[in-house]
């Protein structure tokens, strides 16, 4: 599954229903599902508002089933995270003044079996989650 959208917050709604309809050959529980959809939506978020600063862009996201496992990556070309270890941390937020609380990255990684982030100062950032669906 590939999937190209602008990077808006009206197309979160749109990626999170994306995903559990590629995801629902597996029949996932409501609570997977629910899972799922949380996780993408705030990696979706990040792109939108930490990424492209709410000026628009381009999110990509990928997505690939093997046996009961899903793996999604939801990609941006906007400013890039400088220090991935400090991003991922609980609490750890650079808009403060936006009302983000810096918790985007510890739901993911509680949602989902894992979460790889990959990113470039300038060029982008790719996160990349995993989960078996039982
Ligand atoms: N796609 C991205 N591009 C650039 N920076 C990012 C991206 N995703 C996350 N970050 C950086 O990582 C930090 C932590 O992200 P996280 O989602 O955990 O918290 P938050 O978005 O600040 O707050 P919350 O998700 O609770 O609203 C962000 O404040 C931002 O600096
Ligand atoms: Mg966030």
């Amino acid at each position: 599954m590939q999937i190209t959208f602008a990077a808006k917050s009206e197309n979160e709604g749109f990626a999170r229903t994306a995903v559990a309809a590629f995801v629902s050959s597996l029949d996932p529980t409501i609570e997977e599902l629910a899972d799922i959809k949380t996780a993408v939506s705030e990696a979706v978020t990040n792109c939108i508002i930490h990424g492209y600063n709410q000026r628009g862009g381009t999110i990509w996201m990928e997505g690939t089933l093997t046996g009961r496992k899903l793996r999604v990556s939801i990609i941006d070309e906007g400013r890039g995270i400088k220090d991935i270890k400090q991003a991922l941390e609980p609490l750890f937020t650079t808009r403060p003044d936006l009302e983000r609380s810096g918790m985007g990255f510890s739901f993911m990684e509680a949602f989902m079996d894992t979460v790889e982030v990959e990113s470039t100062p300038g060029k982008g950032t790719r996160v990349s989650m995993e989960k078996e669906i039982r």
